[in-house]
């Protein structure tokens, strides 16, 4: 597949929309980055590398974070994970709290908002310093060690996260948070504001590609039946209440932040992950989304 030919293909045809959609403004410093950057990288499992445009500019990665603080909880729990997060779809959007009171404080899944508090507060509990065993477990499957999160970012959705904190304490009234709020809050807006760029997010997630077996070492990092299951939840559950939508369109597994990236994979081959920081109401990139949409049609290589 000539992937480089395809990735040209994609940004001339996506030009148009590039710089359509509205830039994440809800955290204040996410409001200043351009939207008309535009960046998409294919990483294949033999270690090949396609680029275009954007593609080694570092952005925040927000909640695609999630996706690999998943991985280190499950690697943390096991499948007790699943006692205090569910694997159903929400149909809300990822900051909702509407479901939580009915469902005893346990989120739908791990991808919301909720369920991702939950996951840093396991993150809590195993490391000293969460955010920092975050960053290292990026830089070891990115390949390099120039991975940090941004202090401002960080600071800038910490002072604004009262709809996470209220979230947060609701969960803890049900005792399905056990570290102090206050903490959970800050790992959770520190690994969400980790910089990567779409080429380190696409290798980083080449071993979900690979059965679980980081390709360049031969590392098993997760089981074959876990990292099937994570990519169902990534298909299920990876771009919030258009999840049903970005199946149907795009047909991969894919996890979105609303710095604008979205990334995926193709089981077997190779990861892919598009930046583009203008959003659609659900809070996925817009261009990302078409771009992907684009990807599968051309290529033919959707699950489906
Ligand atoms: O909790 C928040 O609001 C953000 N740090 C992450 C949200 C996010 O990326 C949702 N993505 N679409």
């Amino acid at each position: 597949m000539d992937y480089s030919a395809i990735l040209h293909e994609i940004r001339e045809r996506l030009a148009p929309v590039i710089g359509q959609g509205r830039v994440a403004s809800y955290i204040p410093e996410l409001a200043t980055v351009s939207p008309q950057h535009f960046g998409m990288a294919v990483v294949c499992i033999d270690g090949t590398v396609h680029s275009i445009g954007d593609a080694d500019v570092p952005f925040s990665i927000q909640s695609i974070s999630k996706l690999f603080t998943l991985v280190m909880a499950l690697q943390c729990e096991g499948d007790a994970l699943w006692q205090r997060i569910g694997r159903e779809p929400s149909g809300n959007p990822f900051n909702s709290l509407v479901q939580l009171e009915h469902e005893h404080g346990k989120p739908r899944n791990p991808f919301i908002n909720a369920g991702a508090l939950v996951l840093s507060d396991i993150l809590c509990t195993r490391y000293a310093v969460p955010e920092t065993a975050v960053v290292e477990f990026l830089r070891k499957l990115a390949g390099h060690e120039n991975i940090h999160y941004d202090r401002r970012v960080a600071k800038s959705e910490r002072d604004t996260a009262h709809r996470n904190a209220a979230m947060a304490y609701f969960m803890k009234s049900f005792g399905n948070l056990k570290n102090p709020v206050g903490q959970v809050l800050d790992a959770y807006c520190r690994h969400c504001a980790i910089e990567m760029s779409c080429i380190d997010l696409a290798r980083a997630v080449t071993f979900l590609a690979n059965h679980g077996v980081l390709p360049r070492s031969g590392e098993r990092l997760l089981t074959a039946s876990a990292a099937k299951r994570l990519n169902a939840l990534m298909l299920t559950c990876g771009t919030y209440d258009a999840a049903g939508d970005f199946a149907f369109r795009v047909g991969l597994p894919a996890k979105s932040g609303v710095g604008g990236g979205i990334l995926a994979l193709v089981p077997g081959e190779c990861g892919v992950c598009v930046w583009s920081p203008g959003l659609e109401p659900s809070g996925n990139s817009l261009a990302g989304s078409l771009a992907l949409e684009t990807f599968t049609t051309l290529t033919g290589r959707s699950i489906f």
